[in-house]
């Protein structure tokens, strides 16, 4: 079930956060003050990954997404993925790290394309790739 998480629930996605990266981590409490949206995946009673997304210039941003490690290569992050683009909205971007190949490929192959880069966008000094889907 992909739901959005109540306050209460804020620690885990923290946690789950923390765990996939090591730099640049947005917080998702700092992310409260924005008018974003973050939803949940929940199996079992156990929150499994999460999503933040937000409108910018008439395009839907995915600011951040994460599966739990002890969940990864399930299926997770297709279905978060699946419920991102459901957004009605014509356009969707975010940015990617081009070393992780993983959700590099996983945006591909739902259809984003390359469609700019951004020098030491990353809190260590990483390019990102800015990726884009139109409907
Ligand atoms: C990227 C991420 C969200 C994907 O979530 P996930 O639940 O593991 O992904 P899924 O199980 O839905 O698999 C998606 C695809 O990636 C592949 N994949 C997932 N983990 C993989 C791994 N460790 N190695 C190789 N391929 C992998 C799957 O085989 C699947 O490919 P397919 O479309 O050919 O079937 C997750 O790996 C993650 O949290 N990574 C750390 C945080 C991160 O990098 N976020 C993205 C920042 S831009």
């Amino acid at each position: 079930m992909i739901r959005n998480p109540k306050i209460s629930e804020l620690f885990k996605l923290y946690k789950i956060e923390r765990s996939q990266f090591k730099f640049d981590r947005l917080s998702i409490f700092s992310f409260l003050k924005y008018r974003s949206l973050i939803y949940v995946f929940e199996e079992d009673q156990i929150i499994k990954g999460y999503y933040l997304a937000y409108e910018e210039n008439s395009s839907y941003y995915l600011e951040s997404i994460a599966v739990n490690y002890k969940y990864v290569n399930k299926g997770v992050g297709k279905k978060l993925l699946n419920h991102f683009l459901s957004y009605p909205c014509d356009n969707f971007t975010l940015h990617v790290d081009p070393t992780n190949t993983v959700a590099l490929n996983l945006y591909r192959r739902y259809g984003f394309n390359i469609i700019g880069y951004e020098v030491s966008f990353y809190e260590n000094g990483n390019l990102a790739l800015y990726m884009e889907k139109c409907k």
